[in-house]
């Protein structure tokens, strides 16, 4: 509703600024509790999530307001992604409301504050909240100018460990030269072993799982291999997936920029990207889906082809925060009309 009020203020300034005052709106919030686990409920490698809708990454890429996003519902976010330096990103403007086409596309390029500056604000949370404190996991990157980009990530595995619910391995923004690359299959194992060797370091008995999120643009043979990667080194789950660098037919004057192309024009892509992980890894890795869903139809159509877990990001843009809450009770509604009782029954089940 107060969103509603404001989208024409916000949609006249730049996305950027536009963004700024979204999260900065966020932090003023009254802080409420995190979702109450009920009908929807779902365990996902070990994590017990209230309901499966959660914030996907790169809305809250410092972990500026984890507590605010899951206090209007949603059953999990996931700040990031961080890197383990501070580092500017891309030159402005690199953010694109693509409104005609409900999308968006970016060429943000890992901009975020760094490891110690999310660090602190994880710490703070963690005293704060203590373990009834909601499920927040950390997608960790690699700094662009890095020279070993895999230490980068066993950098970041090894300080965020102890403060995440999980971490999610990020290989696939297409805004970092050369970083896609590391979805293949040497190099991705190699990264992988470097990222539990490294949680293994911090986190002790109780090390969060690691989840791996996947670019839209892969090959079969890509998808056979990380299946095969995700079951050998028993990931907690891959994200399916980030945005895409192809440009199916747009409407809006943005369409040309370069960079990640997200919300509906991708939902057709990740969807289709999800039953093939689905069908490479035989249903035995947990698929966080992710890509262009706006509406609790869409949700549930993601969870029937396979996704124990969901994410958005781009309707946010264009529906507000309270779009989390709203898909709850919508899929609350469509898991009774179908007669499941549980997410965990209908995952899959399409
Ligand atoms: C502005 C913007 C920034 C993003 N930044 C990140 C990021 O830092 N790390 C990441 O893993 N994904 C990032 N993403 C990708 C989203 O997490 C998500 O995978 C993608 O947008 C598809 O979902 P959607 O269609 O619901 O937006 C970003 C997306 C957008 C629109």
């Amino acid at each position: 509703m107060l969103f509603r009020l404001i989208k024409p203020a916000l949609f006249a300034l730049d996305s950027e600024t536009g963004h700024r005052l979204a999260i900065r709106s966020l932090a003023a919030l009254p802080r409420r509790a995190p979702a109450a686990a009920g009908l929807l409920a779902v365990e996902v490698a070990g994590l017990a999530f209230p309901n499966p809708v959660g914030v996907a990454a790169g809305f809250d890429k410092d972990a500026e307001v984890p507590d605010a996003l899951l206090g209007l519902g949603f059953g999990f976010t996931e700040v990031g992604s961080i890197t383990p330096l501070p580092q500017a990103g891309n030159p402005q403007p690199r953010l694109f409301r693509l409104v005609e086409d409900q999308a968006v596309i970016n060429r943000m390029g890992f901009n975020n504050g760094g490891a110690e500056a999310a660090l602190a604000r994880l710490r703070a949370r963690a005293g704060r909240a203590g373990p009834r404190g909601g499920i927040v996991g950390v997608n960790i990157g690699a700094n662009k100018d890095s020279t070993d980009r895999i230490a980068d990530y066993a950098v970041m595995a090894r300080l965020m460990a102890p403060f995440s619910s999980y971490l999610c391995v990020n290989v696939s923004s297409p805004n970092t030269p050369g970083l896609r690359a590391l979805q293949d299959e040497g190099a991705l194992t190699a990264l992988i072993d470097a990222v539990i060797a490294a949680r293994g370091e911090a986190a002790g008995d109780a090390p969060p799982p690691i989840f791996l999120k996947v670019a839209p643009d892969l090959e079969p043979a890509d998808i056979d291999a990380i299946a095969r990667i995700a079951l050998d080194k028993q990931l907690g789950g891959l994200v399916v997936s980030n945005t895409t660098i192809s440009r199916p037919a747009l409407r809006s004057h943005h369409a040309g920029e370069t960079g990640g192309l997200s919300g509906a024009p991708l939902r057709e892509l990740a969807l289709q990207r999800l039953r093939d992980f689905r069908k490479a890894t035989g249903g035995a890795v947990p698929l966080v889906g992710v890509g262009g869903i706006a509406t609790a139809e869409h949700a549930w159509e993601r969870i029937r082809a396979g996704a124990s877990l969901v994410q958005l990001y781009s309707a946010m843009v264009y529906e507000g925060p309270g779009l989390g809450g709203q898909i709850v009770r919508g899929l609350e509604r469509l898991m009774r009309r179908d007669g499941f009782a549980s997410i965990a029954e209908a995952v899959g089940s399409e």
